[in-house]
């Protein structure tokens, strides 16, 4: 959807009108829309961010519908993401078109630029739809709306809004699609294709080179599949003179049935969003290719199907890792972190990734944990947790800490081998980052679980269910900061 900022306006060309304002500047508001004037007085000011006033007049000879919200002087971030997505979710109900978002005299929110930012972000995340498959769709997304702010200094920030929304929508279409559909390869196609003619460049890396790199641990959890698993590997270099190099690693389980540790009928329903650590990574990429930051970043997925056949690995295997280390396979259904192992020691050896941060749908009890409100954050270093915690803040996408220590990293010993992939489920997801964190080489690592916030099954404000494209703006932000 393209976002228009538009620098005059005529009401007669909208059917559906957008506004937002502050309170504030409601005398202004009902001077410049004398038809509202009645349903502004005072008392109907209980409409305070939160709820949205919609109405049906006649102006201009033609019927407009109005949107209004009304916000108090200095909105949370918060309220304005949902109360903008609740809009755009409104709209796309409706199947709107012929949309303007009047937000000149919204005082605060447009003239603070995260603040602007925020609203136009969840606007763009309340229109999504993942409607594809119906035959008689519930809701629409325009092409392209309109907005009016009054400010032309908008103009340029705009870009990199829409390229954001843009970055976010393609995480979020690819978690939506569905396992019969997406396999490895799709995916890897659709990194490509996102990638193509950017400064970003792309390899894919099929089983023949992955055995010989001898990635173990992927080919093992892949093995179950005919699906062939990819690696995807995604590089941008923005400062070829300086070493660091942020590894970015995904986690791409286009499905997830649990293999012989099979899942019940209803953990593997949503299991085709077991790819959203590498959806993310891949909008991050487009993100990057679009801001050009000066920096150095290579986005590393490994790409596979977590299956039951003849060729499926087994509880009791014991398998060899790219860097040497073995790990005893207590439950077939921690695959996650066998992947995101592999990964991370091809991007460290292969890449030259000096810094690493993955991202990953790990673990159930990351859910039970933190709920679809939070990403739990695994890393041993206070001042990269405070990395996280700024960019969290600034991009609205709510990560906590987990603990960790050396008893908790002692739960993936094991009596046979090295490592063992199921400390069990106490403190699941701390034990889960602590494995995946034994493949960090000592480099500065972050671990963040998306489990319970790449996919909801509870709507939210500006979310429908389904895939939210968690973790890109997050990964950027973070990526820069490093
Ligand atoms: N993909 C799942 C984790 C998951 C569960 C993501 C629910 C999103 C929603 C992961 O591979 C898994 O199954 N983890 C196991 C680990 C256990 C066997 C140690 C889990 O969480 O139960
Ligand atoms: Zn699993
Ligand atoms: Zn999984």
């Amino acid at each position: 959807m393209k976002l228009n900022l538009v620098s005059s306006f005529t009401l007669k060309d909208y059917e559906n009108i957008g506004l937002i304002f502050n309170k504030t500047n409601s005398e202004q508001i009902k001077n410049l829309f004398p038809i509202l004037k009645p349903y502004l007085a005072d008392e109907s000011f209980k409409y305070d961010g939160e709820t949205i006033l919609a109405l049906t007049l006649f102006n201009d000879d033609k019927k407009h519908n109005y949107y209004i919200i009304a916000f108090n002087e200095d909105p949370e971030p918060q309220a304005i993401l949902d109360a903008f997505g609740s809009l755009g979710k409104r709209l796309s109900s409706n199947k709107a078109k012929d949309i303007l978002i009047h937000m000149a005299y919204a005082g605060n929110l447009i003239h603070h630029e995260n603040n602007y930012l925020i609203a136009l972000k969840g606007l763009s995340a309340g229109f999504y739809t993942f409607n594809k498959f119906q035959s008689d769709k519930k809701s629409e997304c325009p092409e392209s709306l309109d907005i009016y702010t009054d400010n032309s200094s908008h103009q340029e920030l705009m870009a990199d809004i829409q390229a954001i929304c843009d970055s976010i929508r393609l995480t979020r279409e690819l978690v939506d699609e569905p396992a019969n559909l997406l396999k490895p390869v799709q995916l890897a196609e659709k990194a490509m294709e996102a990638l193509a003619n950017t400064v970003v460049n792309v390899q894919v890396i099929g089983r023949d080179d992955i055995q010989r790199l001898g990635m173990n641990l992927l080919l093992s959890v892949a093995g179950g599949s005919d699906a062939e698993p990819q690696l995807i590997v995604m590089r941008y270099h923005g400062d070829p003179s300086n070493d660091k190099t942020v590894g970015l690693i995904g986690k791409g389980l286009t499905y997830d049935s649990g293999g012989y540790s099979i899942k019940p009928t209803n953990g593997m329903l949503t299991m085709k969003s077991d790819m959203g650590g590498a959806a993310a990574v891949i909008g991050a990429m487009t993100l990057i290719a679009h801001e050009q930051p000066k920096i150095n970043v290579v986005g590393v997925i490994a790409a596979c199907e977590n299956m039951i056949s003849g060729h499926a690995y087994l509880p009791g295997d014991i398998l060899t890792s790219m860097n040497g280390k073995t790990v005893e396979v207590a439950n077939t259904d921690a695959e996650g972190r066998l992947t995101l192992a592999d990964a991370m020691t091809y991007a460290i050896r292969h890449e030259g990734a000096t810094d690493l941060i993955d991202i990953c749908t790990l673990t159930g009890a990351c859910l039970i944990a933190l709920g679809e409100e939070y990403a739990g954050v695994v890393t041993w270093e206070d001042q990269l947790w405070d990395k996280v915690k700024f960019a969290s803040d600034k991009t609205l996408e709510p990560c906590w800490r987990l603990p960790l220590n050396k008893t908790i990293k002692a739960k993936n010993n094991s009596k046979v081998a090295d490592l063992n992939n199921s400390g069990g489920r106490l403190a699941g997801s701390e034990v889960a980052g602590a494995f995946v964190g034994e493949f960090s080489e000592n480099k500065p690592w972050i671990h963040i679980d998306i489990a319970g916030t790449s996919y909801i099954d509870d709507e939210k404000p500006a979310y429908r269910i389904g895939a939210t494209g968690f973790g890109v703006h997050l990964l950027v932000e973070l990526a820069k900061n490093m």
